[in-house]
């Protein structure tokens, strides 16, 4: 344990509110220090304020623990956060990098995803560097919208100081910098206004394609958005996979919080943003975490219920992979049912287990994503079966098994075996535009041409959303 000796500006403030001012860790706070999530778990003891009904509840009897966004100091305590485990965070990408180099210099290409940065040095032409960490601005939610209403609380400038910071110590004689990343991290770390992103009518102060003066790189280019939920890591990712190049009906999907969806072929090209919420980083997921050391990522039926975790570590939680590998199981073995009803309210792996509660959760977020889907063909009039290659995005779609996807309907059944996991291609799309204009030129010209169909209040998506409710093909 760690002794902490409270100042008089300390008392009444939260622990989680401390360890921000202090430079200390934060423990992983995914609702934003809201109180709702019960993961800011940290051991303590000392001149605390005493657990409310919602602690009590959320602690669910754990002794010695408090949350750090809800137990206030009152004086000097001692604190022990929990064990700082490895993320994976993916860097590798499915498809070649452009040999449309005209660039020698030293080059920066970041990749600033919700969750996670992945950062690529290039040096002659060549990535010689790969570099990746959680993303900071974690402790403000796990979720953008918390950002934005952080950011919106007067938080704006600590969230672009935090990606500044976070970025400054690999950019040393970096002469140029693209960054993509969704529209609102795009925004926090140009330091424009976000306000726009999170109400009514969802208009962005800047859609970016742009260059800015950075403190740590000289120039950086921002990599274009195309509306509030769907930004330049998708135009970055999408023209990575050649989506603006595709003959034959091609979908491409970039799975997180948000699933942001591109669907083209030779002549049309839309695109959209389905609010999953966070279950597949394991966010509002009872014994849910990130993909890390630990976190059970397979699942299979095999007279029982068995389990694999990253790394073959004792087992913490489970992450979204292993969620889905999950729910594919209990359907597979008929315990539970196509209205998303389990028989017993509990199905443990190990210590950990999956609730019924998580799969309501894992039901609103895979219903997003069909729907959206199935919302984009309807405007393209296509059915779903014309769809010739799925390409799924982001580090997170690398560990999804397509037979769980498609099993419970995260992924059309139709589009079984049709599915390919092409890695970061937002990173790569950030790399092939460090190093060419050509390809900032493509990327532009790609995000001008993608249709952006707005999918709330839209009347097919929310029929579709309730009939993908279902565990039905
Ligand atoms: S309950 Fe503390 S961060 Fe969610």
């Amino acid at each position: 344990m760690t002794d902490y000796k409270c100042k008089p500006s300390d008392v009444g403030k939260t622990l989680l509110e401390i360890f921000c001012t202090e430079g200390i860790r934060r423990p992983e706070a995914p609702c934003g220090g809201k109180g709702r999530c019960g993961k800011c778990l940290v051991r303590c003891t000392g001149a605390l304020s005493a657990p409310d009904e919602n602690e009590i509840k959320l602690l669910g009897g754990r002794e010695g623990f408090r949350l750090a966004c809800l137990a206030r100091c009152e004086g000097d305590f001692s604190y022990e956060l929990p064990e700082e485990r490895d993320t994976e965070i993916q860097t590798e990408f499915g498809a070649d990098v452009t040999r449309d180099t005209e660039n020698k210099k030293r080059l920066l290409a970041v990749d600033i995803g919700t969750t996670t940065v992945a950062l690529y040095i290039i040096e002659d032409g060549e990535i010689t560097d790969k570099i990746s960490f959680v993303n900071p601005q974690g402790s403000h939610g796990a979720d953008v919208i918390s950002r934005l209403v952080f950011a919106g609380e007067g938080g704006a400038e600590e969230l672009k100081k935090e990606l500044w910071d976070a970025i400054a110590p690999y950019a040393e004689d970096t002469e140029y910098c693209v960054i993509c990343g969704n529209t609102a991290i795009e925004h926090f770390v140009t330091g424009e206004d976000a306000s726009g992103i999170a109400k009514l009518p969802f208009k962005p102060a800047s859609l970016f394609g742009k260059e800015y003066e950075m403190p740590f790189a000289g120039k950086a280019y921002i990599a274009p958005c195309v509306a509030a939920y769907v930004g330049g890591d998708i135009t970055c990712g999408s023209v990575a996979c050649d989506m603006d190049r595709v003959g034959e009906l091609t979908l491409y999907i970039d799975i997180g919080t948000n699933g942001e969806i591109v669907l083209a072929d030779a002549e049309r090209a839309l695109c959209c943003a389905a609010a999953a919420g966070p279950a597949f980083e394991g966010a509002n997921i009872e014994c849910g975490c990130m993909a890390r050391t630990g976190a059970i990522e397979k699942v299979w039926y095999d007279e029982g219920l068995k389990y694999k975790t990253i790394d073959n570590a004792p087992a913490i939680g489970i992450c979204g992979s292993g969620l889905i590998d999950c729910a594919a199981a209990l359907l597979t073995s008929g315990e539970l049912d196509e209205t998303g009803y389990l028989n017993e309210d509990r199905y443990y792996l190990g210590e950990v287990y999956i609730s019924q509660k998580d799969i309501r959760s894992l039901q609103t977020a895979k219903a997003a994503i069909a729907a959206g889907v199935k919302t984009l063909c309807h405007e393209f009039k296509k059915p779903v079966d014309a769809i010739k290659k799925v390409i799924i995005a982001g580090g997170f779609g690398m560990h999804i098994d397509p037979d769980s996807a498609c099993d419970i309907g995260l992924i059309p059944g139709e589009l079984r075996g049709r599915i390919e996991f092409l890695g970061n291609c937002a990173g790569l799309g950030a790399v092939n535009c460090a190093l060419s204009e050509n390809e900032r030129k493509r990327i532009e010209t790609f995000a001008q041409k993608l249709e952006y169909i707005e999918l709330s209040g839209h009347k097919k998506f929310n029929q579709l959303y309730i009939e993908e409710m279902f565990f039905e093909e």
